[in-house]
């Protein structure tokens, strides 16, 4: 059996990724009862609203369903300890160091994931004990290792760091492009820009609209003095493409950006000053769709992909 469907207890191998202003309850519980793993996205969470999230997925679903936390979450600890009350099984962390939370989160008797973009990263994980993880390539949406390292070269370098269950994350959105990286080692793969297009995400509709119609090269890795971002070129990514052009100080970066930009953008559908967060795979697709369509159209694929690629030289 496959590990990832073994350890999470799913059908398909397929996670939906943590998304700030995307991926609450109604998105989580969607791609769950579809057979993949739905994760509730806390990053753009206050914890007593986690709290309802986690609640209502919950009564939404009687399959397993995940959290993600980025770890550089400002109140990680009231957080962390919803997670223990609510009976979170499965958590995801991202964006910080897997050591910290990694065994109190395992003491509670969770499963534990982390996002790495390096294979050196990979091997951190492995010494803090967690149970898999996810390699998460330079074509990603959100934000971004600082290697720029891509799926494809990522994926056997992290193979080859560690045994652990491996999840693929950047640029997958097709079940030929799983396929393909599980011939570079990954078992499980991790999707975030398709999910976020679909119809149960909680993402403004001028965004899904704005992003189903992107072409090839419309995104660009932008804030790199902050946190590396894949962000949609235009609008606000304008104004960070000059001030970095200018070699603009970190200082004058986080003033730029401000507080609150990825709400503005993503949720309130502001596209010219809000922060529009999407991977480049964004341009593969041009329909809404529901999640349950998506994980059938990806495993349709994938098998098709399989049968068919009896390659011979
Ligand atoms: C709008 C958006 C928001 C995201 N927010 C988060 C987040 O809060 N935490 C996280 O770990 N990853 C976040 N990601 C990354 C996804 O979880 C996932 O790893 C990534 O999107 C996979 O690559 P793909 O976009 O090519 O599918 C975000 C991605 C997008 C598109």
């Amino acid at each position: 059996m496959n590990r990832i469907c073994q350890l999470f207890g799913i059908q398909y191998p397929i996670i939906q990724g943590g998304m700030v202003w995307c991926s609450g309850w109604r998105l989580a519980s969607a791609v769950s009862n579809a057979g993949g793993l739905g994760l509730i996205g806390a990053g753009s969470m206050h914890p007593e609203v986690l709290r309802e999230h986690i609640r209502k997925c919950q009564a939404a679903t009687g399959k397993p369903f995940g959290v993600n936390v980025p770890l550089m979450y400002p109140e990680l600890e009231t957080l962390m300890n919803i997670l223990v009350e609510e009976g979170v099984k499965i958590v995801f962390t991202s964006a910080g160091n897997p050591k910290t939370w990694t065994s109190f989160l395992k003491g509670h008797g969770m499963k534990v994931a982390h996002v790495v973009s390096s294979s050196k990263f990979a091997v951190k994980c492995e010494q803090a004990g967690v149970d898999a993880i996810v390699a998460e390539g330079f074509e990603a949406g959100g934000h971004n290792g600082r290697e720029e390292t891509t799926t494809l070269c990522l994926i056997p370098a992290v193979r080859r760091a560690t045994s652990l269950p491996l999840m693929a994350a950047g640029g997958i959105g097709t079940g030929s492009a799983m396929l393909a990286t599980f011939v570079l080692g990954a078992e499980g793969v991790q999707i975030g820009t398709r999910f976020a297009l679909t119809k149960e995400s909680s993402a403004h509709e001028n965004f899904k609209q704005l992003c189903l119609s992107l072409n090839e090269g419309d995104t660009k890795l932008l804030l790199k003095k902050l946190s590396p971002t894949r962000l949609v070129k235009g609008g606000f990514a304008t104004a960070v493409e000059e001030a970095e052009a200018r070699g603009a100080s970190v200082e004058e970066m986080k003033e730029l950006l401000g507080k609150g930009r990825a709400k503005k953008g993503i949720f309130e559908g502001d596209l010219q000053e809000g922060e529009l967060e999407i991977g480049q795979v964004a341009s593969l697709f041009r329909e809404t769709q529901t999640a349950a369509e998506v994980i059938k159209e990806i495993m349709e694929d994938f098998r098709y992909s399989s049968i068919n690629t009896s390659l011979s030289l």
